[in-house]
């Protein structure tokens, strides 16, 4: 980044981007075509006056990276955790961050948990170790609407997720913080988190990363499914305490995870949890928007933004989500 102070005030805003390396030139690019009415550059590659800044596209920024723009009016999270963003000390928290969702995300968590929740319900991995081993096996298990299923994020991902599980008749139940009612499902406030844990046989985490949320699944709430429960952790590799999931899976506690996210990404080839014979690993593939989706729906947002429309999926600086 190229600091120049003695330059006039550019007459069109501009928009700094920061993303993964493989897709920056793309990034620009799009954002350029989709953005004529402003100036795009690249967070390390381009040339520009960080005091001429208005708004950022990131993805993970380095840590102090925000804080050295002094004129920015708004961050925009490529995806729809921000956690990434705020987890920077120095993050100035008088500006807004918007975060990215839309259908196609939803969509994608819906498809990942029933995904899941079915192999683990129906036994797909007994049945595909019997078939490779040419044994005849009839499993024969509850229906699903004998099976409680926990959703915990009643958000814009968590809400669908749920219905759909619904729709495939399971028994589900809902946590959020403040216990917001949905339709054909009971949502407990945070503070009942014992009473929605009590008879679930699989728990589905989709939560925000936050102070609160951070190693909320710890020994005492692991403890407080019952015995055989399984666990899908979706939201933020920093909720789920790694070692007494562990420890609860080696002692029988929990009959198995599925695990999307981790506290450090790419999850380091020698970390325990990938040897875990009771933990399948999935690579922060559960849900994603296309980027070529992704790069008008912040377009969108980013216009509404600048013309003082009311903004879609604002975070709520309070809350930290
Ligand atoms: N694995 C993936 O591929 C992937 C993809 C996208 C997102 N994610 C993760 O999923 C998270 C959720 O996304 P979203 O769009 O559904 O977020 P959202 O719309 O902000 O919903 C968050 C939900 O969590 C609840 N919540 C927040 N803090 C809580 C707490 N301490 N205890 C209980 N409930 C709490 C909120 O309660 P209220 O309703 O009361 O506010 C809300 O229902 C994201 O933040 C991101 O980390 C993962």
């Amino acid at each position: 980044m190229k600091a120049d102070s003695t330059v006039q005030r550019p007459s069109k805003k501009r928009v700094v981007i920061r993303v993964d390396p493989e897709r920056r030139a793309w990034w620009k690019e799009t954002m350029s075509n989709l953005l004529p009415e402003m100036e795009v550059f690249l967070w390390d590659e381009d040339s520009y006056c960080k005091e001429e800044i208005n708004y950022a596209i990131v993805w993970t920024p380095p840590h102090g990276g925000l804080a050295r723009l002094p004129n920015l009016e708004c961050v925009f999270s490529v995806g729809a955790g921000v956690s990434h963003i705020t987890d920077d000390p120095s993050y100035p928290w008088h500006i807004p961050i918007v975060r990215t969702v839309g259908p196609p995300l939803q969509q994608r968590m819906r498809e990942y948990v029933a995904l899941h929740v079915l192999r683990i319900h129906r036994r797909l991995p007994e049945i595909e170790a019997a078939s490779k081993a040419r044994e005849w096996k009839q499993f024969v298990e509850p229906v699903a609407g004998d099976v409680m299923v926990g959703i915990m994020g009643m958000g814009n991902l968590g809400t669908p997720t749920a219905l759909t599980l619904r729709g495939l008749g399971y028994q589900v139940k809902g946590l959020s913080r403040r216990g917001r009612p949905v339709d054909g499902v009971e949502v407990y406030k945070r503070d009942d988190l014992p009473r929605f844990l009590n008879n679930l046989k699989i728990l589905v985490v989709i939560l925000p990363a936050t102070r609160d949320t951070d190693n909320i699944i710890n020994h005492r709430t692991i403890h407080l499914l019952p015995r055989g429960a399984w666990i899908i952790g979706a939201g933020r590799g920093t909720q789920i305490s790694d070692s007494d999931l562990m420890n609860a899976l080696d002692e029988g506690h929990l009959e198995g995870a599925v695990l999307d996210v981790f506290r450090q990404e790419p999850l380091p080839t020698n970390d325990p949890l990938w040897k875990h014979p009771k933990i399948l690993i999935t690579s922060h593939t559960a849900s994603a928007i296309e980027p070529s989706v992704g790069g008008k729906i912040i377009a969108d947002n980013l216009r509404a933004f600048m013309e003082g429309q009311e903004v879609p999926d604002l975070v709520d600086m309070t809350q930290g989500y």
